[in-house]
């Protein structure tokens, strides 16, 4: 647990102590720090890997390609992106689009973690391998454990592939449906309202 308060309050002081961030190497090359966006009081946050060059630009996530297919999957899902909130594992873009190493999601780790506790959702959807490896402290393949519910901190977990993925990979696209309706059907057990077809 975290000692941040809840809510836009807490995104408030952890995005101050984040700062103008150099705490690993990235901070050298980013443009912007992609904090995350959304409603503070999310019933449902979706993590993802880290900026990309929009992203940087913009200092906003998901807005590029894979961006535009992950806000159509939530329209689909009966939300818009206010309704949720919406972050990655690591703030700053890798250069080139690399993988982020160890040790630049160990250093930006801590703050995911602060902002998962002051939001307190109901259900998290962890986009792709680096966002599932990291919050459930696994080397286990994404396609081994996608589509299985977990528990980060007692709030529910699922882990599904990454819009960008699917970009490359269209046919994977009917799995991460199922996970999405999956998340759907706990979301409504729970009574988080969200508009229906
Ligand atoms: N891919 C991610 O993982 N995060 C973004 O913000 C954009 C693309």
């Amino acid at each position: 647990a975290t000692n941040d308060p809840r809510g836009a309050a807490g995104l408030r002081v952890i995005r101050e102590d984040l700062g103008d961030c150099t705490r690993c190497r990235l901070g050298g090359t980013r443009k912007n720090i992609v904090f995350g966006v959304g409603d503070p009081d999310a019933a449902l946050v979706f993590v993802g890997e880290g900026p990309g060059e929009n992203e940087d630009n913009t200092g906003e996530p998901f807005v590029g390609k894979a961006g535009e297919l992950l806000t159509k999957m939530i329209g689909a899902m009966g939300f818009s992106r206010s309704d949720v909130y919406i972050c990655n594992v690591v703030k700053c873009r890798p250069p080139n689009n690399r993988n982020p190493q160890p040790d630049e999601i160990a250093a930006c780790e801590p703050f995911l973690i602060r902002q998962l506790g002051a939001i307190a959702p109901r259900v998290i959807v962890a986009l792709g391998k680096f966002a599932a490896q990291t919050l459930l402290r696994t080397d286990a393949p994404i396609s081994a454990f996608r589509g299985n519910w977990y528990r980060y901190q007692g709030i529910a977990l699922m882990p599904t592939f990454h819009p960008a993925f699917l970009l490359r990979n269209p046919s994977a696209k009917r799995e991460v449906w199922d996970d999405l309706k999956q998340v759907m059907a706990e979301l409504d057990r729970l009574g988080v309202p969200r508009r229906k077809e």
